[in-house]
């Protein structure tokens, strides 16, 4: 990775900063007390969509003050490309019963929707007592599936993004702040 001026290079692709941390990590901490108080008094399991949820989902629940119970959920749909493959593959099942529980559905980003929308046919064959959606980013333009995001830490222009747990073929995940794929 070779980082000139605050600017990533890979290849021919030169990426900007976008988000800062700390513009990040304000806008968890606002999340999450928001997600507090909406579930006073319940214990709500929040399940983060590997790979790209790990990183949020962390900072997330450590600002959460209430009790609640973490699993994953393991989707590929991406491959190493910045273009959706358009089929989505679910490779690690939940560990935990969701039947009766509040559950929160805890992604990086939302771009078409695929993803989310594949992971609600999942839990259409259980009987949660609810269900919310929980994303850092969301990319309004992209949606193609009519689909309610209750948590949106950002909306943001339909630009590929990387970092903060967001990756270009498996890298840059590692990166604390966002950056976007600049025009040519
Ligand atoms: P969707 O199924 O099209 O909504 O895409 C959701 C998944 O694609 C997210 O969980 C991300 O892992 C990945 N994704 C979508 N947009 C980007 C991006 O701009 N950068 C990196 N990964 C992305
Ligand atoms: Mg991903």
């Amino acid at each position: 990775m070779s980082e000139i001026n605050d600017k990533i290079i890979i290849g021919e692709d030169v990426f900007v900063p976008f988000l800062t941390e700390k513009e990040i990590q304000s806008r968890i901490k606002e999340m999450a007390e928001q997600i507090s108080q909406d579930y006073n008094g319940k214990i709500p399991i929040f399940i983060g969509v590997l790979n790209g949820a790990f990183i949020f989902l962390s900072d997330l629940i450590k600002n959460i003050s209430i009790n609640c119970e973490i699993d994953f959920f393991k989707l590929s749909s991406y491959g190493d490309s910045k273009i959706s493959s358009g089929n989505v593959k679910l490779l690690k099942e939940l560990n935990c019963d969701v039947n009766g529980r509040d559950i929160i559905i805890v992604e990086d980003i939302v771009d078409s929707g695929l993803s989310i929308k594949f992971i609600e046919e999942i839990f259409s064959k259980h009987t949660p007592n609810s269900m919310r959606v929980c994303s850092l980013l969301m990319k309004p333009e992209s949606l193609k599936y009519d689909l309610k995001i209750d948590y949106i830490g950002f909306k943001i222009p339909g630009k590929f993004v990387i970092g903060y747990g967001l990756d270009y073929a498996q890298q840059y995940r590692n990166l604390k702040s966002i950056y976007a794929l600049s025009e040519k």
